[in-house]
């Protein structure tokens, strides 16, 4: 025979490859701390209102610390025969202590329930995610601040374009990673309301306080209209589009160190650790955790994707598909959760070259827009020095030479403005030096911008 909670109306049980088919505990069991917790909220509120008596309420208690217990110890059964997080803790609970336990589910349905569930625990998952990009943020500070001054090309279409130094990149992705931070702080915003009382979809006849339910939970306030408090999932989504942007800005820096790695960029070196070899080519050592970071970035995309597939045309109110919506997003949970802890520490384990970097910055007349904008001081228009430069290019790249290695006499033959004070501009560090406004790549402004995010994160 059948144990199913709401077996009374069938007459027949389901067969097995509809119970495995249709159970979520396999996967919502995840959700066990929050269940309990917002249980005995309810139990707590349905107390003060005048629907579950003291001893009841007491009895739910007793019975819930000792089934936490068995859940931490590892010694829950947990059963597809009950389908649900729900259903298994609610069938332990009663085992446990009698009526007391099925009075808990009055004024309550598991639609309002696990909608609850979900939103207590994405809620902390987004209160780890934040500390953790905070700490990748200060493992890239760090780096920042010790090469504020190490020049290196910046690229366009990955092609030589103007020296930046290495800090000022590394700080690129710190503001990445703060919009990052802020999108995800916002979505909290919307995950940290409450949906109990909604009950199945249209509220319950009990006199319930759901002021009280969302005080005891920490909510900011409650879900307004009982039809959509059971059945949008759009913070789940919301919090998905900005873990994948996330994942997106961690997958072009892993494409960056997978190339700066490469023995033709040779600008890094990524420790060990990250690192593993070949089971063929003993001289192989290839940076797998940023070329998976690139690769798990698909999968939160996947993730977005099906959330948002899931909701798309659905009729209010509940429907079953929303059980499709934990895999993805705990998925998400797991994939950017982990992926900003091994980042955190693998940024920390990268060795810069200055070396590299600046022999490739001799590479490309990364200063020929400097020469340009000297002349544009000296009086040309900007189109006329833009021309002159580019003649000036071509020869230096028939003498296979960097613009700051012709000679005066050289130089001077593209424009009679060009004098001696020209030299310093067509360094490297001349160049730097002069891109020194707010947001700009002199070392000095490297050095604010990394002074500005050291007190808004508090190092
Ligand atoms: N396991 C279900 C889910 O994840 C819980 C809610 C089920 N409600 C229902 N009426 N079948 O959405």
């Amino acid at each position: 025979s059948d144990n199913k909670t709401w077996s009374g109306r069938f007459s027949e049980p389901v067969s097995e490859l509809v119970k495995r088919y249709t159970a979520s505990v396999t996967f919502d069991c995840r959700m066990a701390e929050v269940d309990i917790q917002g249980s005995l909220a309810h139990a707590a509120m349905l107390n003060k209102v005048g629907v579950l008596s003291a001893e009841d309420l007491a009895a739910i208690q007793r019975g819930m610390a000792e089934i936490l217990d068995d859940i931490r110890n590892g010694s829950f059964e947990w059963s597809i025969d009950l389908e649900d997080v729900h259903m298994n803790i609610e069938r332990r609970l009663t085992e446990k202590v009698g009526d007391a336990g099925k009075r808990l589910h009055t004024g309550r349905s598991r639609n309002d329930q696990v909608a609850t569930d979900i939103r207590l625990y994405l809620r902390g998952a987004i209160d780890v995610i934040l500390g953790l990009v905070r700490e990748l943020q200060a493992s890239l500070l760090q780096l920042a601040e010790k090469h504020a001054e190490t020049v290196m090309p910046g690229f366009t279409h990955l092609q030589v374009a103007q020296p930046i130094t290495f800090g000022h990149h590394m700080l690129a992705y710190v503001e990445m990673l703060g919009r990052d931070a802020e999108r995800l702080a916002d979505a909290r915003k919307r995950v940290n309301r409450l949906p109990l009382g909604a009950a199945a979809l249209a509220g319950t006849t009990y006199p319930i306080d759901r002021h009280l339910t969302a005080e005891l939970l920490g909510f900011d306030g409650v879900c307004e209209n009982s039809l959509d408090a059971v059945s949008d999932r759009d913070f789940a989504i919301e919090f998905t589009a900005a873990s994948a942007l996330a994942m997106t800005h961690l997958s072009r820096l892993s494409e960056e160190l997978v190339l700066w790695m490469s023995p033709r960029f040779g600008f890094i070196d990524i420790a060990d650790r990250f690192c593993t070899g070949s089971s063929i080519m003993p001289q192989k050592k290839n940076p797998d955790v940023p070329e998976l970071v690139r690769g798990k970035t698909g999968r939160v995309n996947g993730a977005l994707i099906s959330l948002l597939t899931l909701m798309k045309s659905q009729p209010l109110a509940y429907n079953k598909d929303n059980q499709e919506d934990k895999e993805p997003l705990f998925d998400t949970v797991d994939t950017l959760t982990d992926t900003l802890r091994i980042y955190a520490d693998m940024m920390r384990g990268v060795t810069v070259k200055p070396d590299a970097m600046a022999r490739a910055v001799r590479q490309g007349f990364a200063t020929a827009t400097d020469l340009a904008d000297y002349l544009v001081k000296k009086g040309l228009p900007f189109r006329d020095a833009h021309e002159i430069v580019a003649r000036a290019v071509r020869y230096a790249e028939e003498e296979k030479k960097d613009l700051a290695e012709l000679q005066l006499v050289e130089l001077a033959t593209f424009s009679p403005l060009i004098e001696a004070d020209v030299l310093p501009v067509l360094t490297p560090q001349g160049s730097l030096a002069s891109r020194d406004h707010v947001g700009g790549t002199a070392p000095r402004q490297v050095k604010l911008q990394i002074a500005r995010w050291k007190e808004k994160l508090g190092i």
